[in-house]
């Protein structure tokens, strides 16, 4: 960490973080240690789960404050995408939401960014793209841009020992379903493919363990890499209907990213098999431990066996109780806004979006 800071040329940093690891005393550590390195060092801890542009406006404040030269992102995608998104906008200048709606170029490489997962899923630390909410607007839109990669990861699988079985769980889902999209997704290539598949079997091998078991070095390093080989076949392949229904469905309730695609994952492959071609059926068989000639139904209760041996709830309604006030209608419609359902392998139509998220009510 120190030694990327230092390379970055960086002598005051601002390390962007939430609560609840600021908690943990690992941002503190970080900037102990490069502080004794003699880099000037501030702390911005505020950054929500599903984070808006409010928080993005928040850091940048406090990186103009501070006279910050570099970014260091400490926690899950939340972090690191609202650290992404503040890094180039100190390059670029401006508000977050004229890149993300009005379509303003970005031009210049972002300021120095420095990534440090503490999750094992959103592979943000190597994709160029940042979610991030619009409060203004009803659902999320992704800027991407290759000037927006960070320059520097730094991945150390020990700080995920201490990730709740849950939140392990639904974090090594989100980057079993980058995997799983970009290998099934209409944007695939051999590149692509090859990430896919090892982020799949380590995935498939490590997640159980990593789940029950979170003091195994083994499947803990084994996760973040699975992790970082999803996000690089989702940053060039792309993503599908899983990740378009999971923006439709959270724009309207707050419900972790990874969970709210494990929850839809079951549905939405049992809706694609009939497009999967049959080569990368019986790969995938293979993978998840089937007779290569296995059915599409086969495959379809095998990930649906590995998402409840998780522990992870198998319906919404198992999960929340506000789901008769959600719009369904609007969610199906926003399902379809989203860029990457014309990646999915199906074509997919608003009557579809609505039949998935009823299924799963
Ligand atoms: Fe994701």
């Amino acid at each position: 960490m120190v030694a990327e800071a230092l390379a970055l040329g960086a002598g005051r940093v601002l390390i962007v973080t939430d609560p609840g690891l600021s908690d943990t005393g690992l941002p503190a550590d970080i900037g102990t240690a490069l502080e004794a390195a003699g880099i000037a060092v501030a702390v911005h801890a505020d950054v929500a789960g599903n984070p808006t542009t409010n928080d993005v406006a928040a850091a940048r404040a406090r990186a103009d404050d501070d006279r910050s030269q570099a970014i260091i992102a400490i926690g899950g995608g939340s972090a690191i995408d609202t650290a992404k998104a503040t890094a180039m906008l100190l390059a670029n200048g401006g508000d977050y939401a004229d890149y993300q709606w009005e379509g303003r170029p970005i031009t210049s490489r972002s300021c120095p960014f420095i990534a440090v997962p503490t999750t094992a899923g959103t592979g943000s630390e190597v994709s160029k793209v940042a979610v991030i909410s619009d409060p203004a607007q009803p659902f999320k839109k992704g800027v991407v841009s290759p000037l927006m990669f960070a320059h520097a990861a730094v991945i150390d699988p020990s700080v995920t020992i201490g990730l709740p079985p849950h939140l392990t769980a639904a974090t090594g889902m989100d980057a079993f379903v980058h995997a799983l999209e970009a290998y099934t997704g209409l944007g695939a290539n051999p590149i692509s493919d090859m990430l896919a598949l090892e982020a799949m079997r380590l995935v498939v091998g490590n997640l159980h363990n990593a789940t029950h078991d979170g003091s195994s070095m083994v499947a803990r390093r084994a996760m973040m890499l699975g992790a970082i080989c999803g996000g690089m076949a989702m940053d060039q392949a792309g993503l599908g209907l899983v990740h378009a229904l999971s923006g439709g469905l959270c724009s309207q309730i707050h419900l972790h990213h990874g969970l709210a695609n494990a929850l839809l994952l079951p549905f939405v492959l049992r809706f694609n098999v009939p497009a999967i071609a049959d080569d990368r059926r019986r790969t995938l068989n293979t993978l998840l431990g089937l007779p290569a000639d296995a059915g599409g139904q086969d495959l379809v209760h095998a990930i649906t066996s590995f998402v409840r041996s998780l522990g992870l709830p198998v319906g919404l309604a198992d999960l929340r109780d506000d789901t008769a006030e959600l719009d369904w209608d609007r969610a199906a419609e926003e399902s379809m806004r989203m860029v990457m359902v014309r990646n999915n392998p199906r074509a997919v139509t608003v009557d579809d979006c609505r039949d998935l998220l009823a299924a799963m009510k």
